[in-house]
Formats: structure tokens, sequence, C-alpha cells
């Protein structure tokens, strides 16, 4: 198969862990006889210094006309503590998802039973966790109209969604419940907000259609606790931008480590693959940093861009394998051997 992939590494450690990335989907192109063309674009601060701007057009043409996107990670600490900043690195994400129409953000949360006592959670409460969240991404909060009035002392920043957005969302999330557990929990705060109102009734008229799904509804502050509580009684989640924006990060260090996990952006023409970590800056060039999310983000891609599941379990089989034998990086080191960013992806690529 002939795969043609956007490559956009970013800024801080986004480029180390995305050569990591390459290196190990070569080997599986190699492996299993296909033939990747990788496509280098510019995005976030990197772009900016180059040409002004975080995503340029050149760079959603190069995304919107390949088959995939891989994406390391956007953000700079020297736009961080500027408020005035006219250009910020995250404008070109947002922008990015709303152009390529990504609307479904996909970020599941697992254990690695290899790592189960890195948890800040106990044993017992996450032995068995295996969740996805599936957050609403290019509409809300992030989008509505926002300001400022009464000559700047009062800021404003809208909330809207329309049924449709909500639909689509939810379709998605029907669908995935039906290929895992069969539970889909649509989280919202429908005891104040009209927005949650309209998510909640649409999710409710859709459950005719997959009379097989158990559907809860739960507010998101109760979501917030139980997902330390019992992060292992949820299945898939479905919510808007902003509480998936927070509850994905909560979800995310149940593994132990946020530098393990994948997430996927998906729409209906294209979609995209990251690690849910951020930019580390203070890690850039250091050789430190864990590729093993934007490996297993490669992995996503395999398996949902390319329906190439043999390819994605190959990668998998790698990480697992790499963990079990203490093949990592400094965060998971635990005072034992730490490999570098890079040897950790020479390993994995060995072993595809
Ligand atoms: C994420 C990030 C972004 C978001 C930021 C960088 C704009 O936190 O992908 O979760 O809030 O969506
Ligand atoms: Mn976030």
């Amino acid at each position: 198969m002939k795969l043609n992939i956007a490559l956009l590494a970013g800024d801080g450690i986004g480029p180390e862990v995305i050569e990591q990335a390459v290196k190990v989907s070569d080997a599986v192109a190699k492996k299993f006889g296909h033939e990747i063309t990788w496509k280098p674009a510019l995005t976030g601060a990197a772009a900016i210094d180059a040409v002004g701007e975080p995503y340029p057009d050149a760079t959603h043409e190069i995304c919107k006309n390949a088959d995939a996107v891989l994406f390391g990670a956007i953000g700079h600490p020297k736009y961080d503590n500027d408020p005035s900043a006219k250009v910020r690195p995250e404008q070109g994400l947002l922008k990015m998802r709303k152009a390529l129409g990504l609307f479904a953000n996909v970020r599941p949360t697992f254990v690695f039973p290899s790592l189960i006592d890195k948890s800040p959670l106990k044993r017992e409460r996450i032995e068995g966790t295996d969740l996805v969240i599936l957050r609403e991404l290019t509409g809300g909060i992030y989008f509505g109209e926002k300001g400022r009035r009464d000559g700047g002392e009062t800021a404003f920043d809208n909330c809207v969604y329309t049924r449709e957005e909500v639909q689509r969302l939810a379709k998605k999330g029907f669908e995935l419940a039906m290929s895992r557990n069969k539970k889909l929990c649509c989280v919202d705060k429908a005891n104040v907000l009209e927005t949650s109102r309209l998510w909640r009734e649409t999710v409710q008229a859709m459950e005719k259609d997959y009379p097989e799904v158990k559907v809860s509804y739960e507010f998101v502050d109760a979501v917030a606790m139980r997902l330390v509580q019992w992060p292992n009684s949820y299945d898939v989640l479905i919510t808007e931008n902003l509480f998936g924006d927070i509850l994905t990060d909560e979800a995310s260090v149940i593994s132990g480590s946020m530098g393990l996990m994948p997430s996927a952006s998906v729409g209906t023409e294209n979609q995209l693959f990251e690690p849910i970590h951020g930019s580390y800056p203070q890690a850039t060039g250091l050789n430190i940093a864990n590729p093993m999310a934007t490996v297993l983000s490669a992995a996503m891609m395999f398996e949902m861009a390319f329906d190439l599941q043999e390819e994605g379990a190959a990668i998998r089989n790698a990480v697992n394998k790499a963990l079990a034998e203490g093949i990592v990086t400094e965060d998971l080191a635990d005072g034992g051997k730490a490999y570098g960013t890079k040897e950790v992806g020479d390993w994995l690529a060995a072993n595809i």
C-alpha cells in the first residue's frame, strides 16, 4: 500500500519524538511491504518564526492532500507569559482542527500491566482500566464568539453547539461503544447549561438506534471524581470541547505516564494522530523525552487511517516489550537505566 503522510513535527520535543515515530513506521512499512511518503510541513512556533503564522496555507495544502497527518507538539514558553502576543502557536492547532474538520478527538486511556505501580492511583483502583474519551473538537466555547466590552473590563467566551454537531460526535461514540464493551457515558452539565441540555436530548433521541448500547448520563464534576475513583467502570465517554480538554488530561496520567498516551483527531475527510503530551520545552534537544506516545499514535494511524491492524499491533507489541524489558526513558526508569529518546526509537524499530 502507498501511504502519503503529512509530517508536522512542531515545537519543543516534537521533532525528536516525531523522528522516532518515523523510524518505527518505516520499519513497519519495510516489514509489511508498504511505501510511505513523508511530507514535512511547518507548524506552531517554528512556523511563526519562519513565516509569521502558526498554520500556514502551504501546511494546510499538504495536510488536506495527505492520507493522514502525524503531529508532534506545539507551544513555546516565549508566548506563554505574554497575554498580548498577537500570534500564538496554539492558534495554529485550533485553526488546523477547524480547517481540516477534525471534529472528534479520540483519547484512549489504558494501563500497561508492567507499569501499574507507576500510576498515582492505587493498583486495585486502576486494574482493568480501558476507556476512551471522545472529545468534540471544533465547537463549543473554544470557537464561540469571544471578546471584551466595557472598555476591556468585561470579557466573554460564548459556548455554542448545534444539534448536528452533537449528533455526528455522538454517532462516533455509539459506533465506538458497539465495537467495544457497549457502554457509553454522555458527560455534560445539564443541570446548569443549555448546551448540555441539547447534548443530552440529542443523545437520548439516538439511543433507539443502538439498542445494545447501555447509555448513562453523568455530570462533568461527578465524572472528574469518578475517573480517579473507579476509572475501570468506564468504556466510552463523549463530551464537549472544554470538558473533554480537562478530563482527558486527568485521564492521561492514570496510565502512569503522560508520555505513553496517543490520540487521534478525525473528521469526514482527514485524520490526524498526535501524542497527548505537549511540547515539554525544558527537555528540547536533550534526548530525554519519551517517544512512546508518538510511536503509539503512529500505531493508531496504521489502524484507523489505513485499516492496517497487524501493522498497528506490531508497534504495540514492540512498545509492550520495551516496557517489560525496561527500555525506557527517564520518566519511567525509576532509578534504573534510562535510555535516550533516540535509543528507545532505535530499539523499537529493530524490534518490529
Ligand atoms: C489539547 C491542548 C490544546 C487544547 C491547546 C494547546 C490549545 O491542550 O490538545 O488538549 O486546549 O485543545
Ligand atoms: Mn488539553
